[in-house]
C-alpha cells in the first residue's frame, strides 16, 4: 500500500465483480459496489448469502477468485493485475460476532495488541488505549481480566481494539447478535454515533433488516451471492427493485397479477389478479412483462369508511417482469401518499 492513491471522488471502497468460493459454493458472485469516506455501508441479507465471504475478502481473509478490491483508489486484491495484498498490510480491522478477544489477558493488553504488534513505543501504547476505551466508554476498566466482562463490555473492548490502531476503515460482522435485545439496540446507535464522531468508513454486516435501517446510510441486499439493490433505507424499504427486497426489507404483502396496459393511467401499472381486481402500482420505470407483483406495505394502509373514488387498488409492481406499488385497497382502504412505490 506505498503508491500514492488515484483520484477516487469519495469512493474510499471500490469493489468490482468480485467472485470468492469454497470449493463448488460460490458464496460471492460477481458482486461490484462502492462505499463512500465516511459512510456506514450495511451488507444486509438471509443467512448464507455472502455476506461474511465479502466482509472477509475486503479485509483480507479470504482470496477471491476474480475481481479486484482497491481501497482509497489502489488495488489491495486484483485478478488482472495478479495483486493480493495481505491481511495485516490493508489495515482493515474487523469486530466479529464472537468478540474474538483473548480471557486470559486484561482489557489494557487485549486493546494494546495491535498497537504493540506494529511496535509502538509503550507511552504511545497507553495514549492510545486509554483514548479507545474511552471511546467505548470502559475508561475505568483498564486492569480487570477480559474473562470478567459481560458480553456487552467484550463487544466494547473489541471494537475499542479496532479502533485504537486508528483505522480507516472498520469492517463490522454481526457485531450485536450475541447481545440481548435491550442492548443490541443500545450499542448500535453507540457504533453509529462513534462511527460517525470519528468519521470512520464501515462496512457493517447484519441479518436484521431493523438494524440496518435504523443504522445505515446505504444498505446493499444481498441474496445467494448477489447484490439485489443497493441504496439508503427509504429507498429500499419504499421502492424495493424486486419481490425479494420488498419482502425481505420490512414485511409486504405481493399481490401477483397480470399486466393491464390498457388499464394504465397517471403513471400507475395496472394488473388484474386471478381474483380480477385491479389493482395498480407506481411505474418500476423499466419494461414490465406480461406478468407483475405489486409490492403493500401494511404500514401505509389506512381504513376508510366508504368506498374510494376508483375501484382500483394502488401498489407497487415488480418484475420478472414485476412493477412496484402504492395502493388503495378495494373498498376497504386508500392509499397515503407513502404508500406508491414502484419496483
Ligand atoms: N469456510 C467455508 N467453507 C465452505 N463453504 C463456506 C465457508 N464459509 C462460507 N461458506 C458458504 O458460503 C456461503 C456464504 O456464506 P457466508 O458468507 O458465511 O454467508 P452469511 O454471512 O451471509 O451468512 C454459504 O453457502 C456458506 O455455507
Ligand atoms: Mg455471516
Amino acid at each position: 500500500m506505498g503508491s500514492p492513491a488515484r483520484p477516487t471522488g469519495d469512493r474510499h471502497i471500490e469493489v468490482e465483480d468480485l467472485v470468492v468460493r469454497y470449493g463448488a459454493v460460490t458464496a460471492v458472485d460477481r458482486i461490484s459496489f462502492d462505499v463512500r469516506r465516511g459512510e456506514h455501508m450495511t451488507l444486509l441479507g438471509p443467512s448464507g448469502c455472502g455476506k461474511t465471504t465479502t466482509l472477509r475478502a475486503l479485509a483480507g481473509l479470504e482470496t477471491p477468485v476474480s475481481g479486484e478490491i482497491r481501497i482509497d483508489g489502489r488495488p489491495v486484491f486484483s485478478i488482472r493485475q495478479s495483486i493480493n495484498v495481505p491481511a495485516e498490510q490493508r489495515q482493515l480491522p474487523m469486530v466479529f460476532q464472537s468478540y474474538a478477544i483473548w480471557p486470559h489477558m486484561t482489557v489494557f493488553d487485549n486493546v494494546a495488541y495491535g498497537l504493540r504488534l506494529r511496535r509502538l513505543p509503550a507511552v504511545q501504547v497507553k495514549e492510545r488505549v486509554g483514548a479507545a476505551l474511552e471511546l467505548v466508554r470502559l475508561g475505568g476498566l483498564a486492569g480487570r481480566s477480559a474473562a470478567e466482562l459481560s458480553g456487552g463490555q467484550q463487544q466494547r473492548v473489541a471494537l475499542a481494539r479496532c479502533l485504537a490502531v486508528s483505522p480507516a476503515v472498520l469492517l463490522l460482522d454481526e457485531p450485536l447478535s450475541n447481545l440481548d435485545a435491550r442492548l443490541r439496540t443500545a450499542m448500535r446507535l453507540e457504533i453509529q454515533s462513534l462511527q460517525r464522531q470519528i468519521g470512520l468508513t464501515s462496512v457493517y454486516v447484519t441479518h436484521d433488516q431493523e438494524e440496518a435501517l435504523v443504522i445505515s446510510d446505504r444498505i446493499i441486499v444481498m441474496n445467494a451471492g448477489r447484490i439485489e439493490q443497493v441504496g439508503t433505507a427509504t429507498e429500499v424499504y419504499d421502492t424495493p427493485r424486486n419481490a425479494f427486497v420488498a419482502d425481505f426489507v420490512g414485511a409486504a404483502n405481493l399481490i401477483e397479477g397480470v399486466v393491464r396496459p390498457e388499464r394504465r393511467s397517471d403513471g400507475l401499472v395496472a394488473i388484474e389478479t386471478e381474483g380480477k381486481h385491479v389493482v395498480c402500482g407506481t411505474d418500476p420505470g423499466r419494461p414490465l412483462g406480461s406478468s407483475a407483483t405489486v409490492a403493500v406495505r401494511s404500514v401505509y394502509l389506512e381504513l376508510c369508511p366508504t368506498p374510494p373514488r376508483s375501484s382500483a387498488m394502488r401498489s407497487s409492481t415488480s418484475s420478472n417482469g414485476t412493477a412496484v406499488c402504492s395502493r388503495r385497497a378495494v373498498h376497504a382502504t386508500r392509499s397515503s401518499k407513502k404508500a406508491r412505490r414502484s419496483m
